[in-house]
């Protein structure tokens, strides 16, 4: 018998369970990669571990549980449908150089089958067939049948299926194995199984054997302690324990539908509606990131929260919502998950009046949209046939003034126009390779990588943190950082453009403690010590217990997962390249060390 199960009850089985198996639980990381500039978002459990997974010492110890928040872009444009998402938790257990593939195995298949009530003959797993980076995994498949999985259960498939990882560009990653549970209908065929596609088989855990470190040149390292990564999306599992064939049936939607219902008068916005299901899938991650210091904006994360929020909108338009709404579905989530992100409550105001000023914003450009509209409409004379919006200018109209393409197709249609679909979509795909391009020379030789380069400019950001708390103010905070090997990017709050003069005195203030040849001590703490001692640190909430706290000579004191120099010495000349709004109220500046 399985026990009746919801989202909270699943959370707390699983942390429960790697608990009493000598796992300490740590706190969900931000969405927001600290140190990873090839990715934009937190998207998988391991995430923020990378640093760990490469080696380093964690303070909490080296067998790791939580519940991370994830975002995954990927897969933006299939939201609707009743089983995509962009936001979702995930469960995992980790080994930091502990535990490998046999208690892995061993605490999985305890777990599904004592904690979640599967038998033996209900899981089918896959593991890795073997190529030429590594070899076939029959260590783990004979694990699984000592355990009592029949034989034929157990599939052997190749890099796409059973391999995991890395998470950015370069990074730890390994063979893996995939759980699969039966859904409650018959098989297809003598064949069903995780790969016929029928949807019998639902993939509920995988455990990732981290065993390499894949380079920025493609090559495979062995790592000297290989880990376990593992993955339980909480949203997939918990549908499939309530029997639901989609997470938007469960608990964890029914307030935001219900919301959404009350706010649109519309009884139809449920979750068998594709508009609802955008208009709460896109605000559940809008708010988390909004939690997580994202402010809407035309790059980068901003850019993706923007898009969340649009989307929502024009969706909830749809269903016949005309007014101001996203705060009241925000206040939904931050009642819902409050309790184990408290990051939301916290950030309740600046959730409101962020999504406010969006739900404006795009009311005015939509206003302005309309009337380019108008005016390219009124240029056609009425004696041309076969009226047409050329896809240039229906881009034109969705790139300057954020006007979505199915609103310039549906007004066109009013007015007895086509739209040119093909070249829309051929003018998004040229500028779109245009950004890529633009990222890709962004992240040139942005490793996520543990470089002395990077460690140094690690090292230089919290020298700059410093300086522009003294220049500036106390009150001013690292609201984001980013580096890659060649410079720093420090986000952090300050309302206006800094004066040359200050950005003048800021630079100098640095390169004095850099000239001062300060060592870079690294103490290891308890978060309340670290507090005591005035470290700062605004990412506290990721935190557990125990934290590392770097001070540079008497500097600067601050709360941090390094890596560092070992002294400013080492730093070369600080400069400051650029100083520049990255959203409303956060400034940004990007640095360089010059040699
Ligand atoms: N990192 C693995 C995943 O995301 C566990 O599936």
């Amino acid at each position: 018998m399985r026990p009746n199960m919801n989202a909270a009850k699943l959370r707390r089985l699983f942390l429960d369970f790697f608990k009493a198996h000598g796992h300490t639980e740590i706190k969900s990381a931000s969405l927001i990669p600290e140190n990873d500039p090839t990715c934009l978002f937190t998207t998988a459990g391991m995430h923020p571990l990378v640093p760990y997974l490469l080696g380093q010492k964690h303070p909490m110890g080296n067998r790791l549980t939580d519940v991370q928040k994830c975002l995954r872009t990927n897969d933006i444009d299939e939201v609707g449908d009743p089983f995509h998402m962009t936001f979702f938790e995930m469960l995992g257990n980790w080994s930091l150089g502990d535990y490998f593939k046999a208690e892995a195995i061993d605490m999985s298949f305890e777990f599904l089958t004592k904690e979640l009530g599967f038998k033996a003959d209900e899981i089918k797993v896959t593991c890795f067939a073997g190529d030429e980076n590594a070899p076939r995994d029959q260590e783990a498949a004979d694990l699984w049948m000592k355990h009592g999985i029949p034989e034929k259960n157990i599939y052997f498939l190749g890099k796409e299926d059973n391999w995991w990882g890395p998470a950015g560009q370069s990074g730890p990653c390994g063979p893996d194995t995939e759980m699969f549970v039966p859904v409650d209908k018959p098989d297809c065929g003598p064949d069903c199984g995780p790969t016929c596609g029928c949807g019998k088989w639902v993939e509920i855990w995988n455990n990732v054997f981290m065993q390499y470190n894949k380079t920025l040149e493609g090559k495979f390292i062995p790592l000297a302690h290989p880990n376990v990564d593992t993955g339980m999306g909480v949203e997939r599992v918990t549908a499939f324990l309530e029997g639901f064939k989609s997470a938007y049936q469960t608990e964890l939607f029914s307030g935001l539908f219900e919301r959404l219902q009350q706010l649109s008068g519309n009884a139809e916005a449920d979750y068998n509606n594709r508009s609802a299901r955008v208009v709460v899938e896109h605000l559940r991650a809008a708010t988390f990131l909004l939690a997580d210091n994202v402010k809407p904006g035309n790059v980068d994360q901003a850019y993706v929260l923007r898009r969340l929020i649009r989307r929502a909108i024009r969706e909830a338009r749809k269903l016949g919502l005309t007014e101001a709404f996203t705060s009241q579905m925000a206040d939904v989530v931050i009642e819902q998950y409050g309790e184990i992100y408290p990051e939301l409550a916290s950030h309740k105001d600046i959730i409101h009046d962020e999504l406010d000023r969006e739900e404006k914003q795009f009311a005015a450009a939509l206003e302005k949209g309309t009337r380019e509209f108008n005016k390219m409409i009124d240029r056609v004379p009425d004696f041309v046939v076969n009226k047409q919006i050329s896809g240039k200018n229906a881009f034109n109209l969705y790139e300057t003034y954020g006007f979505p393409i199915e609103l310039t197709v549906e007004m066109a249609q009013e007015r007895g126009f086509k739209v040119d679909m093909e070249g829309f979509k051929k003018a998004a795909e040229e500028h779109q390779k245009l950004s890529q391009a633009g990222a890709e020379q962004k992240f040139h030789g942005g490793l996520a990588d543990h470089s002395e380069a990077t460690a140094q400019l690690h090292t230089a950001t919290h020298l700059l943190d410093q300086a522009l708390r003294t220049i500036l103010s106390e009150e001013v905070h690292q609201c984001g950082s980013n580096i890659t090997a060649e410079r720093l990017r420090f986000d952090f709050n300050w309302p206006e453009k800094m004066t040359p003069e200050q950005l003048k005195a800021v630079e100098d203030l640095v390169n004095q403690q850099i000239q001062r040849n300060l060592p870079v001590i690294c103490e290891e703490m308890s978060i309340e010590d670290a507090r005591k001692t005035n470290a700062i640190g605004i990412f506290e909430n990721k935190y557990g217990e125990r934290v590392k706290v770097y001070s540079i000579g008497d500097f600067s004191k601050e709360i941090c997962g390094g890596p560092h120099a070992n002294n400013t010495s080492e730093l070369g000349h600080f400069k400051i390249v650029k100083e520049e709004s990255s959203s409303r109220g956060i400034r940004r500046i990007k640095a360089i060390l010059e040699k």
